[in-house]
């Protein structure tokens, strides 16, 4: 039988375990990358397994989530970053350098390779034939340490393209058509493997664009062959040693196919809060647009920002809306000057905004009140651009220029214009001088923290009698966002655990906090996909802090029930779905830990209400027991005693 891309990679790094789905499988990580929002906390938990350097073939700290310096904070934490890498044989990408998935997909993926990253858009790099995967930061400094990393043996989709996407249609429209088929939720255990014939005419930046939003489904990743156009793009970047032919075998076997035809594909556009609430683009034409955002790591190469620039070439933005562009890199920005689209951009009215991640999450450029902003990124989770009441539609860098010139969501096939077509430079402007090497004399950098950083807090291990009220009880697809809000404000706060916790729920719950505290923890009751987006740490830290000791749901999104374990809140599913209706806030829960298995229900007991209902734990037993002794740093430091 033969293999899919994504086995063959998976078969050169596996370490342990099965490729068969369901089984847990331990595998071998050549590359790391951090960005600085979850990058800090991973070098803190880094510092204290107490190792001389990184283990990995590559690692590479990026700062560009959060780079405003409006006091002491980030630039204490930017310090602090190059100064871990100086030291540990880390490269660290300076602010200004671009966004981590960028700049990664230009100078570091590699086909073949396996890459961790701590941002669940790491599988972004699966558009060069990488298996590239998002993780907590704690797992991501494991695997610098280098520890393994354990997935579940995802299941494998095929989604097969046949023809080419017509004129103004682009990757961004192909990933809404998935989002629309198969939901958020829809990819939660599988691979997106991308194959067939129409995967030629795709760009590499148009299927980092596709293996991006992946993300967006749930699915552990998602990745593209390796073939002649990864060759030509590996060349362009004076890479072409690193290419392999990666190609899925005429009998590999498959779990489901999706069938998309590129060429029957219309623009898509994704109504709020969803990411898979899409319509076609006619459902929506005509609505007023106050805020238009180009870029992201979703949509920001050169390829995008020359047809978005084609598009505005010798018009004006309308009036009434605001419109900004955060190319990703700065090999983009430079390669945007040379050409002149830059110009373009300029003279069309467009804002210039930093090479980051800033307008994605709202810091610098967020939508006016009730404002409509349509913007070219990844997610538009309510409150995740900045503050609750913007609406953020996710369009194509096409739909977003077209709007941009009329004041309303418009179909860029409308506007008469010719159809624009992207050839890729023979040879990318290549200046790596904003990735700084780490030093040859390691043992004299001494590591420099602002008053920002706080030591990391203590993880008690779980008691062994586990009772406490319901502190929250939430709906389905809540999201990290939800639980632990990014921004201006609380970014800076993220190497300070006591200081972020602060902030927990606070968008749904501004009591939330302080009631946690008053009663020292205790349950969270969660719905469908608890805890899906973002990779954040910070979501599973700071209720631990708080005192949770768990979290029922009804089902969990991968990286943060990875996230719950690591910092050990036991994560538990309703054995009926229908109980979850039969908890409420405040409700005091208790659960005898001698009880929990890892094969069947077991009981939790609800004092309120004088009765019980069934949960099941959905971890390995080396898992539960990284939960009792209260997360990973605990067991890894007791491993390494023995
Ligand atoms: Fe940054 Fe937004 Fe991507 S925060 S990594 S640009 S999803």
């Amino acid at each position: 039988m033969g293999y899919t891309v994504f086995e063959k990679v998976l078969r050169s790094h596996i370490v342990s375990g099965e490729l068969v789905p369901g089984k847990r499988v331990k595998v071998k990580i050549d590359q790391t990358l951090t960005q600085d929002a979850t990058g800090t906390m991973a070098y803190l938990q880094f510092e204290a397994m107490g190792l001389p350097k990184v283990k990995t073939e590559l690692s590479v700290s990026y700062v560009d989530h959060n780079m405003i310096q409006g006091d002491f904070k980030n630039p204490d934490d930017h310090r602090y970053l190059q100064d871990i890498a100086a030291k540990y044989g880390i490269l660290f990408s300076r602010p200004g350098n671009g966004i981590c998935h960028q700049v990664h997909l230009e100078r570091f993926a590699a086909p073949g390779k396996t890459l961790l990253g701590s941002d669940s858009h790491t599988p972004t790099a699966g558009g060069i034939g990488m298996v590239a995967m998002g993780a907590g930061g704690l797992d991501v400094a494991l695997a610098m340490a280098g520890e393994p990393f354990t997935i579940t043996m995802p299941k494998i989709v095929r989604v097969l393209l046949a023809g080419e996407l017509p004129p103004f249609v682009s990757a961004k429209d192909v990933i809404l058509e998935v989002l629309r088929r198969i939901s958020v939720k829809g990819g939660v255990g599988k691979v997106l493997e991308y194959t067939g014939p129409g995967v030629k005419s795709l760009s590499i930046p148009d299927r980092a664009t596709i293996a991006n939003m992946g993300a967006e489904t749930g699915a552990t990743t998602s990745i593209f062959p390796s073939d002649e156009v990864t060759r030509q793009w590996l060349r362009a970047q004076a890479r072409e040693h690193q290419w392999v032919l990666l190609e899925a075998d005429a009998d590999a076997s498959w779990s489901e196919t999706i069938e998309i035809n590129l060429s029957e594909l219309t623009p898509m556009v994704a109504q709020p809060f969803q990411p898979d609430n899409v319509v076609p683009i006619e459902e929506l034409e005509g609505i007023k647009v106050d805020q238009v955002m180009f870029g992201s790591c979703t949509n920001s190469s050169l390829r995008d920002i020359l047809s978005i620039a084609h598009i505005l070439a010798g018009k004006r933005v309308h009036p009434s809306v605001d419109a900004g562009i955060s190319p990703g890199s700065r090999q983009v920005m430079l390669e945007s000057c040379a050409c002149g689209a830059m110009d373009e951009l300029i003279s069309a009215g467009v804002r210039i905004l930093e090479s980051s991640c800033g307008a994605c999450i709202g810091m610098g450029f967020a939508p006016p009140t009730e404002g409509v902003s349509l913007r070219t990124i990844n997610r538009n989770f309510f409150g995740r651009c900045g503050h609750a009441s913007g609406k953020v539609f996710l369009v194509s860098p096409e739909v977003a220029a077209a709007s941009a010139i009329t004041g309303r969501i418009a179909d860029p096939r409308k506007l008469g214009i010719e159809p624009f077509e992207f050839r890729q430079p023979e040879q990318f402007i290549i200046d790596d001088s904003m990735i700084i090497a780490p030093s040859a004399e390691p043992e004299k950098i001494e590591i420099r923290r602002g008053p920002n950083i706080a030591p990391l807090p203590e993880m008690p291990p779980l008691p062994e009698s586990i009772e406490g009220e319901i502190l929250i009880k939430v709906e389905d697809n809540i999201t990290t966002d939800h639980i632990m809000p990014a921004g201006a404000k609380i970014l800076p706060l993220r190497s300070n655990i006591p200081e972020i916790s602060k902030h927990t729920f606070e968008v749904l719950d501004p009591t939330f906090y302080h009631r946690a505290r008053e009663k020292g923890g205790g349950f969270i009751v969660g719905g469908e996909n608890y805890g899906q987006g973002s990779s954040r740490e910070h979501a599973a830290l700071a209720p631990r802090y708080l005192g949770i000791k768990a979290v029922i749901a009804k089902s969990f999104a991968r990286i943060h029930l990875a996230n719950l374990v690591n910092f050990g809140i036991l994560p538990l599913l309703f054995h009926k779905a229908e109980d979850y209706e039969k908890v409420d806030p405040q409700d005091v829960l208790h659960i005898d830990a001698s009880t929990i298995t890892t094969d069947g229900p077991f009981e939790v007991h609800n004092r309120s209400k004088n009765g019980s209902f069934l949960v099941t734990c959905p971890l390995s037993e080396e898992d539960l027991t990284i939960v009792k002794m209260g997360g990973k740093l605990n067991y890894i430091k007791e491993k390494n005693k023995s």
